[in-house]
């Protein structure tokens, strides 16, 4: 069974006849093409590397229908750089070392954007609380705290936190 859906990603509509059954990971993926999210524990929701955002919440898209998304706005790790200037997040993960192979970073990415948007100060705990949901296999960690600690400086030095994309 299929069903059309309509859903604005990263800023642009895209209409599309999807299986009821399709996972909004798999439509991201696999439909739309956009590959920056990734998958990575066989859709049993905890390694985090497959985070989007809807409306601006950061969701792991592989919990979620793409049918549910019908109407809804979502952002993906494309939608954050502007113009082609990175986000100071995605800028920080690469001068802080917040990367290795890259797999759980779009994910850890999406969920700290929106985390700093509802704690533009945060102590390096509540930044690793925040992302107790994102699994990393390679950097040990102190790499991603210190990326999104930096980012929290020179946003909030910029005035209030960069907006999600769409
Ligand atoms: S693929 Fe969604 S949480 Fe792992
Ligand atoms: S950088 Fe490899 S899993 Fe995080």
């Amino acid at each position: 069974m299929t069903r059309e859906i309509s859903v604005t990603v990263n800023g642009t509509v895209y209409r599309k006849q999807v299986p009821v059954r399709l996972l909004l990971v798999d439509f991201i993926r696999d439909v739309l093409d956009l590959t920056g999210t990734h998958q990575g524990c066989t859709y049993e929701g905890v390694c985090g590397a497959c985070t989007v955002q809807l409306n601006g919440e950061a969701v792991k898209s592989c919990m979620m229908l793409a049918v549910q998304a019908d109407g809804q706005q979502v952002t993906t790790i494309e939608g954050l750089a502007r113009n082609g200037v990175l986000h100071p997040l995605q800028k920080a993960f690469k001068e802080h070392h917040g990367l290795q192979c890259g797999f759980c970073t779009s994910g850890m990415i999406m969920n700290a954007e929106e985390f700093l948007r509802t704690n533009p100060r945060p102590t390096e705990d509540e930044i690793r609380h925040a992302l107790i949901g994102n699994i990393c296999r390679c950097t040990g960690y102190q790499g991603i705290v210190a990326a999104v600690s930096a980012a929290a400086e020179e946003m909030s030095a910029a005035g209030t936190p960069a907006k999600s994309g769409s």
